[in-house]
């Protein structure tokens, strides 16, 4: 694939030469653009040694190469690592006042932004006004990593690992069907209670490859979790799903990206999770993937005398992605996460007492408990559900009722924990 790889002035753009070396051993044809700037931290060579081909750093070399217009045009995925403060301002604005930003203004494919800087110039609300017009716009902005800053202070703004960054860009480029073009998504309803509220919700179920044809899965449809994103954009929230094979139409005013596997949710909601104040976790996550993928399908035993062979799948644990988000929050109250629990209820234990159990473990904020069993719940347009909340607050039960008024409660509840 083609990327361009735009480098802003930032301490960080010495990491840029890793996110480089990521793309091109992994096959990609990589083209630099770093601006000003960016080449007084890491210089030309660097840039043109690592990725192979010419430099472009301004728009009055190979003029008659048109580059201003051809890199963008040509590119099937354009990365910014480190976005500076400048820069995002320079794009948001649509400024073209440099080979980068014109680059920007000429791409159609997906865009990603990695910012990086001081905290106190991330949390600006001119940065964060800039950010939001960028995703609106459909640009992907990954939020920064906490920690060590250039100097002793610490905080949100540094650079995400460039293995990170790697991941949410094969992820654009895997999943993006098609390209986005530079339209606004529709403006969320300003009158609604979720005006200003970001909400990010994962649907549906994971599924985990064994070979090229065959998967473990689950009869998560998705429904409830596509009725929680259209009912939160419905009420003026900006709201981001990430879905997990799901057959449904993408709901009106939210920004879709799918996911196959629980590796790639969790890359997918680390990657979101800086962005949102509330995080309704309705995806069926598969706890367990085989421990090896075969590269080809695997095939039947028909050797004399082991016909009736069969082949034992051993398992590893996937991550916790609720219980990593309760976590990395730490004693912040924001994202407020809601988790589901689907249970099918045990000998002596009810549905409710396995529910109330796993509030306490996971640590989040709600717990959205229904029962399942094959005929209950999955792929149903009805539900059932109790609302467990923390601090021996009273549950609210709602249903059965069709998946959309059961979103409604959801988030009439969830609304009462952001404040
Ligand atoms: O423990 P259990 O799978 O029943 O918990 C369900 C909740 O935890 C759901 O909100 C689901 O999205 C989340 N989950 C997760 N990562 C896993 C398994 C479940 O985030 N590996």
């Amino acid at each position: 694939m083609n990327i361009v790889l735009g480098v802003g002035g930032g301490i960080a753009a010495y990491k840029a030469a890793l996110l480089l070396r990521l793309f091109t051993e992994n096959g990609h044809s990589v083209t630099v653009i770093p601006t000003a700037a960016a080449l007084r931290f890491v210089g030309e060579p660097t840039w043109s040694a690592l990725s192979g081909k010419p430099v472009h750093s301004d728009v009055w070399t190979a003029v008659e190469q048109v580059p201003h217009v051809r890199l963008g045009q040509q590119a099937d995925l354009l990365v910014i690592a480190p976005a500076t403060a400048d820069l995002l301002a320079r794009a948001a604005a649509g400024l073209a006042d440099d080979l980068l930003t014109n680059t920007l203004l000429t791409a159609r494919c997906p865009v990603v932004f990695a910012p990086a800087m001081h905290t106190e110039m991330w949390e600006h609300p001119a940065t964060q006004a800039n950010v939001e017009t960028l995703i609106a716009r459909g640009a992907h902005v990954i939020p920064p990593a906490s920690g060590r800053l250039t100097g002793a202070d610490t905080g949100p703004g540094r650079l995400p690992e460039p293995e990170t960054i790697y991941e949410v860009c094969r992820h654009q480029l895997e999943h993006s069907g098609s390209p986005r073009g530079p339209q606004a998504a529709p403006r969320p309803d300003p009158e609604g209670d979720y005006s200003g509220w970001r909400v990010l919700v994962t649907a549906g179920g994971t599924r985990e490859p064994l070979d090229p044809v065959r998967f473990l899965g689950n009869r998560s449809s998705g429904k409830q979790g596509y009725a929680v994103a259209a009912r939160a954009a419905a009420r003026g929230a900006q709201v981001r799903l990430i879905s997990a094979n799901v057959a449904l139409p993408d709901p009106p005013g939210v920004q879709v990206e799918t996911v196959e596997t629980a590796l790639e949710l969790q890359a997918a909601v680390q990657a979101a999770v800086g962005w949102a104040d509330l995080v309704v976790m309705a995806a069926a996550v598969a706890d367990y993937r085989p421990a090896t993928y075969a590269q080809s399908k695997m095939k039947k035993s028909h050797a004399p005398g082991h016909e009736d062979a069969a082949p034992t799948i051993d398992l590893v644990r996937n991550p916790d992605i609720l219980a990593g988000l309760v976590t990395a929050r730490g004693t912040a109250a924001t994202p407020v996460i809601v988790g589901f629990a689907a249970e099918t209820g045990e000998p002596g234990t009810s549905v409710l007492q396995l529910g109330a159990e796993k509030l306490a473990r996971k640590g989040c904020d709600l717990l959205v408990v229904n029962e399942v069993g094959v005929d209950k719940t999955f792929g149903q347009d009805e539900n059932t559900v109790h609302i467990l909340r923390r601090n021996g607050q009273p549950q609210v039960d709602a249903g059965p009722a069709g998946k959309e008024d059961i979103a409604q409660t959801i988030l009439d509840v969830a609304r009462t924990v952001l404040g």
